[in-house]
């Protein structure tokens, strides 16, 4: 009958479209190696010499821009809104206690600078954010670390506020980080192969001074730092003044897999760190990263997952002007 098979291609299209819809759901499924390809083919070269030139005259770049990517994607998503200065009263991410001494902001508007000369209103904040990340740890290698896949559009909220909520803080413990991450559909292997990223880069003595003094009523010192340690990081961390120390010593502007090795030492720097050898399954992950070359595979992977956390897609979204303003209507 007519009628009937209309009721069954309606039926059959009603279907194909939730399960467009599911798959357009499927983070990450929309963003594409190639998306710049005929829009704007020069854009990675672009941000791979830009961001190059920079790391060549500040090696500490790298860490700077790797820990800005992961506090946007973080925080609703890799959406550039971190890169939002505050307008008016309203607070933005950056202006928040746990992103203090997050920089970089100069490079991405350098870079996004130098794309929009070539290609106006095209690439967006998030996807350079994300390529300069990569670009700038790859600089080392002499080739890139990791693909990034490409399609986000930037967000037009920043709230200081939701950095408390989504961003783990150096004292988390191994549940809390673990349901944090779940939240942004990271797993357990994800959760200790991103912490690797703290094989780059500098924390400063506030973030974990707790560990050296008046640490709990039993212990003076946290007893899952090693004590040798933590006396190096006291006459490194005088109480009057918050400077800077390496998080992987010695190592900490080469990207690799120390940060493990120094971890199974009990010299992760961070609660943090410290958490993931209270778990039995995240322990074993670690242990596998003494391979280096699997840490590098891993790594990869899960950046490519962080990249993909709510990300803006299609039509929802815009692409900046300026990675610091939203564009005005
Ligand atoms: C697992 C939860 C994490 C916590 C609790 C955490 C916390 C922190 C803290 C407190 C600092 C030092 C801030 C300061 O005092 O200057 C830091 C630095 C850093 N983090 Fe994380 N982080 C985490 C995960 C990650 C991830 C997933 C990445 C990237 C993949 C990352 C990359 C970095 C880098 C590169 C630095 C050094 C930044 C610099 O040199 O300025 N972190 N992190
Ligand atoms: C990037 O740098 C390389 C090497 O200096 C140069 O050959 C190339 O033309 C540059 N590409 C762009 C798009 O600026
Ligand atoms: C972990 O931290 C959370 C949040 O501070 C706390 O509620 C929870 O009791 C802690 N879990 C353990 C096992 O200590
Ligand atoms: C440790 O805690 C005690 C009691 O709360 C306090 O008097 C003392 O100043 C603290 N010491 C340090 C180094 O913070
Ligand atoms: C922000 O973006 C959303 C979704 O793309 C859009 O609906 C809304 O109008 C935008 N708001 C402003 C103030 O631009």
């Amino acid at each position: 009958m007519k009628t009937s098979n209309t009721n069954i291609l309606l039926l059959v299209s009603l279907i194909l479209a939730f399960e467009f819809l599911i798959l357009c759901n499927g983070q990450g499924t929309l963003l594409s190696k190639t998306f710049y390809k005929k829009s704007c083919p020069k854009a990675l070269d672009i941000i791979k010499n830009v961001t190059s030139s920079k790391v060549a005259a500040n090696s500490a770049l790298g860490a700077k821009l790797l820990r800005l990517h992961f506090h946007d994607c973080f925080v609703r998503g890799c959406d550039a809104s971190v890169l939002l200065d505050p307008v008016g009263t309203g607070q933005t991410e950056k202006q928040s206690i746990v992103n203090t001494f997050l920089s970089g902001y100069d490079v991405i508007d350098n870079i996004k600078t130098a794309v929009e000369k070539v290609c106006p209103d095209v690439v967006s904040c998030a996807d350079i954010l994300a390529l300069a990340a990569r670009d700038s740890v790859s600089v080392p290698f002499g080739k890139p670390m990791w693909d990034v896949l490409l399609g986000r559009r930037d967000g037009n909220v920043s709230l200081l506020t939701d950095t408390f909520v989504q961003l783990p803080a150096p004292f988390s413990n191994f549940t809390s980080l673990k349901t944090l991450f779940a939240s942004k559909k990271l797993n357990l292997n994800d959760l200790v192969t991103l912490s690797g990223g703290h094989t780059i880069g500098v924390s400063h003595c506030g973030s974990f001074s707790n560990r050296l003094s008046n640490f709990s009523s039993t212990s003076n010192t946290d007893p899952s730092l090693d004590p040798a340690y933590a006396n190096l990081l006291r006459t490194e961390c005088p109480t009057n003044s918050n400077p800077e120390v390496e998080m992987d010593p010695q190592s900490s502007l080469s990207f690799d897999n120390h940060y493990y090795k120094i971890l199974f030492e009990k010299k992760g720097l961070f609660q943090s760190d410290a958490a993931l050898l209270t778990n039995r399954d995240a322990t074993t992950i670690a242990q596998k990263f003494t391979n280096n070359k699997k840490f590098f595979e891993e790594f990869g992977k899960s950046m490519q997952k962080m990249g993909a956390i709510e990300v803006l897609v299609g039509k929802v979204g815009e692409i900046r002007k300026q990675c610091r303003v939203v564009n005005s209507k």
